[in-house]
């Protein structure tokens, strides 16, 4: 009986010690998830304040996510993913990564002293010199952790491994991947720049095309595309914009609707090379079998035209995911916590400090 009770002890005690997460670090925004409850999900920007004068006013930082992007006029704002992996990363950015990380890590344990292990994704096509700058990091906060495919996750999540294509519209990039029913390897994959931050740089140049004299950001036009973002017309956008200065009403529907559409070309294309990728007898099923995920799968009617132009395969049904925020990061979870540790390594680029 006794006994029973360590057993039951060492166990309880042996699972504090050690936390699972799943991490989806995106250009725009990250999101950690852990096997104890945490889900959190921040903007990649990380702030720093620019001279003695802001540091009075904000403090020392560094500040993250939100809260940077609404004290920016105190600070020098670094986004560290650039493209959804660091880029040929500067000091600074990986400085900003790795605070990043580390902050989230730490809202993760929720205060508790524990050790972290876990998956990571990033872009389907990131290179490998960049998985390997991002583990350099992450050992940093954890014990063992695993860098994986982002459209990977998706499908894993959704339990979806073979006869489908995963599209994943994030900010800076759009990455497509085929399942086959095992870990894909480069040729299943694509990645192309296509994504959120290219919308808004059109819908800015066509904005102010159409109505000479009115100011337009790049910042203002993603809030006009989160809110009336549509391929079908179906989202009517008159919006107040400065015209020299002066609020006025203007209808931008058109404007929306084409630079949301000027991604789906691209979009076709790569699926239509990646399904002959796909054994001839497989194809009908996972045309039947495609996956919208990413901020940009709730463009409205992006399904539907994907559909569309694909109208000589035959039938074809596209699925926007339910979740695009977090499913990322819940598949991360997952794959982590269903697959033994002594595993991982066959399914990304891992560090594992006892190989
Ligand atoms: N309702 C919406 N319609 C269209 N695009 C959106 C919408 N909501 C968010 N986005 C865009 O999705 C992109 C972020 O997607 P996300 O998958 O989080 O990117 P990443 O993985 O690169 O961080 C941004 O460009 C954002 O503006
Ligand atoms: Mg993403």
């Amino acid at each position: 009986m006794e006994e029973t009770t360590n057993e039951t002890e060492v166990a309880a005690s042996s699972k504090s010690a050690k936390i699972t997460v799943g991490i989806d670090l995106g250009t725009c925004r990250t999101a950690i998830m852990s096997d104890r409850g945490a889900k959190l999900l921040a903007r990649s920007v990380v702030g720093y304040p620019k001279d003695i004068i802001s540091e009075k006013m904000v403090g020392k930082g560094p500040i993250f996510g939100q809260e940077a992007m609404e004290k920016r006029n105190f600070l020098d704002l670094c986004y560290p993913l650039a493209d959804g992996v660091i880029r040929e990363a500067s000091e600074r950015d990986y400085k900003a990564a790795y605070e990043l990380l580390g902050h989230l890590v730490e809202l993760a344990k929720k205060g508790e002293d524990v050790e972290v292990c876990g998956i990571i994704g990033v872009p389907a096509c990131a290179s490998i010199m960049n998985k390997e700058l991002l583990l350099t990091i992450a050992e940093k906060f954890m014990s063992k952790a695993l860098v994986v495919s982002e459209p990977f996750m998706v499908a894993y999540k959704l339990g979806n491994l073979t006869n489908c294509i995963v599209i994943d519209i994030g900010a800076g990039t759009v990455d497509i991947c085929g399942m086959k029913g095992t870990v894909p390897i480069a040729d299943d994959q694509v990645t192309f720049l296509k994504g959120g931050d290219y919308i808004d740089e059109r819908l800015a140049q066509s904005i102010s095309r159409h109505y000479p004299g009115v100011q337009v950001t790049g910042s203002v036009a993603c809030a006009i595309k989160e809110e009336f973002a549509s391929v079908d017309g179906s989202k009517k956008a008159v919006v107040t914009l400065r015209h020299e200065g002066k609020p006025a009403e203007f209808d931008v529907t058109d404007d929306v609707n084409a630079v949301c559409e000027s991604i789906v070309p691209d979009i076709c294309e790569h699926i239509e090379n990646l399904i002959q990728k796909f054994d001839p007898a497989d194809q009908a099923a996972t045309l039947k079998n495609i996956i919208l995920a990413g901020g940009g799968s709730r463009i409205t009617g992006l399904a539907d035209m994907i559909v569309e132009h694909l109208g000589e395969y035959g039938e074809v049904q596209v699925t926007a995911v339910d979740d695009p925020e977090f499913i990322g990061c819940a598949g991360a979870l997952k794959l982590a916590t269903e697959i033994p540790e002594e595993m991982w390594s066959q399914i990304g680029v891992m560090f594992d400090p006892e190989s």
